[in-house]
């Protein structure tokens, strides 16, 4: 009896520990604007139109850019690049900004060419990363 006193007057005074890190946790998290991004969809689970863009991603999008982290390569990392609230340009990454910005280049960045296929299954791809 006196144990099990003991126990809920333990629970209750631990739980308040344990929020307050994980509230200073949370919100260190949003005023650095969040840098836990996410996590991808591992490959395993990636339909067959995902593992099609990965293919297109590959081929043509591979050399300039990480898909798995957000670090430059001759173009930022595209891990989580369709759940950020803003790309690097500042752009919501919706698929028609990244339609645009595939078909038609941006800056330093070249354009290209997709038929509709390729670009449908690049844009599920992207959703994955
Ligand atoms: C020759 C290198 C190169 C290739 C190939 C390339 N990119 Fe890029 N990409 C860049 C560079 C450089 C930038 C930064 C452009 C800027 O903001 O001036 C960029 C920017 C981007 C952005 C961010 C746009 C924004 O609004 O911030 C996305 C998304 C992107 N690329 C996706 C892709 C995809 C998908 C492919 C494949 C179809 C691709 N890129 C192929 C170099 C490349």
């Amino acid at each position: 009896m006196a144990d099990d006193y003991h126990r809920k007057q333990m629970h209750t005074r631990f739980l308040p520990a344990l929020a307050l890190p994980a509230l200073v946790f949370a919100l260190a998290a949003v005023s650095t604007g969040c840098r836990t991004l996410p996590p991808s969809k591992p490959s395993s689970e990636w339909t067959p139109q995902e593992a099609s863009g990965a293919a297109v991603y590959q081929a043509k999008c591979a050399r300039c850019h990480y898909p798995t982290n957000t670090s430059p390569l001759h173009g930022p990392g595209l891990q989580a690049i369709t759940k950020v609230n803003a790309m690097p340009s500042g752009a919501p990454p919706t698929n028609e900004r990244l339609t645009s910005v595939i078909l038609h280049g941006r800056g330093m960045m070249p354009s290209t060419p997709l038929d509709d296929q390729q670009l449908t299954d690049l844009l599920a791809y992207l959703h994955t990363l």
